[in-house]
């Protein structure tokens, strides 16, 4: 009996599998390694003494899948896999349409074929939009302002009206936040191609050298030091949140709702300071101009998932930007060393 992971060799994906086998739950990955290495593997068997099957697959193609759930016993899918990058997204549209929700459509047919029952989701923050913090899972959504974005109010939907049409699914949705930090062993983490879109990664590369300067976009926003504020979390922690959904999934029929974060808001500005001062290397900035789409505040109300899952998270910020820095300076290019 196994849960299957698909994309689980990206960055939470892989954070989860550690969770799942250090809890006994096994695992099974599929990845097309779009944006991930199959070299983590190696890593997750050092920090877990587990390696988990890998199949080298794009989890849109059927048959692939089918060959999976023909050869494993999958009780139950955590689907990370999908294109994640927002400006990328609104570049490529048909692109991130095609690939997340086909994706996500394909999975949900062969579980139906092979029984398969349990499905959680990776969905995103971005679904409440432009909204007063804190947020909780009851606002409103669908008020994206990218096609990223959209594929994860769809897949939503889709998952919705799924579980309404057939009363043997257990569905929950995870409205990720800000994840960030790394396994606190420094043998997994973030690796992003490229120049990296999001705050951490590109604090972390300018920190080892790779770059020469973070950018801060904007600093007269309407917060208490002008810069965007965001609820980070660590990556450990949502990876125990996908734990706590995957119990809540098997005992419930249904689609369930809930946000993973911490429900406390982080600025650019303490997250740049709190990573200097917790780790001794510099972070040299500038203030830019505000990027496009941004918003200036963005945080949980996470008690929903504290009540009915008994989750919620525990590490610090200071947890998170050592946990980082520990990943980053440990492996300067990702997992080729
Ligand atoms: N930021 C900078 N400089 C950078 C990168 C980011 O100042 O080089 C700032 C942003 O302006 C923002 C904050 O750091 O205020 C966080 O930005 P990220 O790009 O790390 O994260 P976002 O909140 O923009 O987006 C993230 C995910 C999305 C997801 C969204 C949900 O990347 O996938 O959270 O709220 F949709």
């Amino acid at each position: 009996m196994a849960i299957l992971l698909t994309g689980g060799a990206g960055f939470i994906g892989s954070h989860t599998a550690v969770a799942c086998l250090n809890a006994s739950v096994d695992v099974v990955l599929a990845d097309n390694f779009s944006n991930s290495s199959p070299k983590v593997l190696d890593r997750i068997e050092k920090i877990t003494g587990k390696r988990p099957a890998l199949y080298n697959v794009d989890v849109c193609d059927k048959r692939a899948l089918r060959d999976i759930f023909a050869e494993r016993f999958i009780t139950g899918v955590i689907h990370f896999a999908g294109l994640k990058a927002v400006g990328e997204s609104v570049r490529l549209p048909l692109a991130y349409y095609r690939n997340n929700l086909d994706s996500c459509l394909s999975v949900l047919e062969v579980m139906q074929e092979f029984g398969c029952k349990e499905f959680v989701f990776s969905s995103s923050a971005t679904v409440y939009g432009d909204q007063p913090a804190p947020l909780t899972e009851s606002a409103d959504t669908g008020h994206c302002s990218n096609p990223y974005g959209w594929t994860k109010f769809m897949i939503e939907q889709i998952l919705k009206d799924a579980a309404k049409a057939n009363p043997e699914l257990h569905v929950v949705l995870l409205r990720y936040f800000n994840p960030i930090g790394a396994h606190e062993s420094g043998l997994i983490g973030e690796n992003p191609n490229g120049i990296p879109n999001n705050l951490m990664p590109y604090i972390t590369q300018v920190a080892v050298g790779k770059l020469k300067q973070l950018t801060i976009f904007g600093d007269s926003y309407d917060t208490p030091d002008g810069t965007g504020v965001r609820d980070y979390i660590h990556v450990m922690d949502l990876a125990e949140g996908h734990l706590a959904a995957l119990g809540y999934a098997e005992a419930h029929a249904g689609c369930e709702v809930f946000n993973l974060g911490t429900g406390k808001g982080v600025s650019v500005l303490e997250m740049v300071n709190t990573f200097s001062s917790v780790n001794g290397v510099e972070v040299p900035y500038i203030i830019g101009e505000r990027r496009a789409g941004d918003l200036a505040t963005v945080y949980a109300d996470p008690a929903k998932a504290e009540q009915i899952l008994g989750w919620h998270a525990k590490r610090t910020v200071a947890d998170m930007c050592r946990d980082s820095w520990n990943w980053q300076k440990n492996n300067p290019n990702g997992y080729d060393g």
